[in-house]
């Protein structure tokens, strides 16, 4: 394991910390951007309240409920419907760096990824834009990632280059990798690129 990282059942040991569980919702699609540019994979994301990305989910207490169904109700609140996620959804877990010196308890972020149809994360949206109890407050949308880049350089590089809540950014890279979403050299291409158009911002 990663340094810093915790498997489920250390995390879990810890009373005195607080937890927070997200997930990456994601489908395959055969859509093309243009008619010519292969979409390949939608990944949800969403504009959050701070306006940083990050993925859905938000704080659970353990003592109260398990870590999924804390995940799920998080998820009813921001995306306006029932998602069941379940412990084989779970990717990893660690501890989120002390957001100031002062505060007392650490937050241990926990990571979940769940495979749809396109359809599925169709009416995710469509509920997520309707329904939803956090619309226009906690969350002010969903967004997609675009894993393509464009002859200028545009798509994902750009989409990198944005701000992001705590490890959000990186839980995102390592699912594109691991999920083989995008292909290593392409991704490399977009992250070198991403930090340069960050430096010049
Ligand atoms: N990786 C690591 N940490 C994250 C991630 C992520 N991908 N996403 C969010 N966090 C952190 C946030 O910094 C936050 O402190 O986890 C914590 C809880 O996540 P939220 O989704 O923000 O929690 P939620 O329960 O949906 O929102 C309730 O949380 O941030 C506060 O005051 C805010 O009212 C809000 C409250
Ligand atoms: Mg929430
Ligand atoms: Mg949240």
């Amino acid at each position: 394991m990663a340094s810093g990282q915790l498997s489920r059942a250390e995390a879990l040991a810890c009373s005195g910390c607080r937890h927070a569980c997200h997930v990456m919702l994601y489908a395959d699609t055969k859509a093309q951007l243009f008619g010519r540019i292969p979409i390949k994979h939608i990944i949800l994301m969403q504009m959050r309240f701070d306006g940083l990305l990050g993925f859905p989910g938000g704080l659970v207490n353990p003592s109260e409920e398990t870590l999924e169904s804390g995940l799920s109700r998080e998820l009813s609140e921001e995306l306006g419907l029932a998602l069941p996620i379940s412990v084989e959804d779970h990717v990893d877990s660690c501890y989120a760096p002390p957001s100031s010196p002062s505060s007392s308890s650490r937050l241990i972020t926990h990571f979940y990824v769940k495979k749809m149809d396109e359809e599925q994360i169709r009416e995710v949206e469509r509920a997520a834009a309707s329904t939803a109890a956090d619309h226009g407050l906690e969350v002010l949308g969903m967004v997609r990632v675009p894993l393509y880049t464009m002859k200028g350089g545009g798509g994902l590089a750009s989409f990198l280059s944005h701000s992001f809540i705590g490890n959000a950014r990186s839980q995102l890279v390592h699912s594109m990798l691991r999920l083989n979403l995008v292909a290593p050299g392409e991704l490399h291409k977009a992250l070198t690129h991403s930090l340069k158009t960050h430096a010049h911002t």
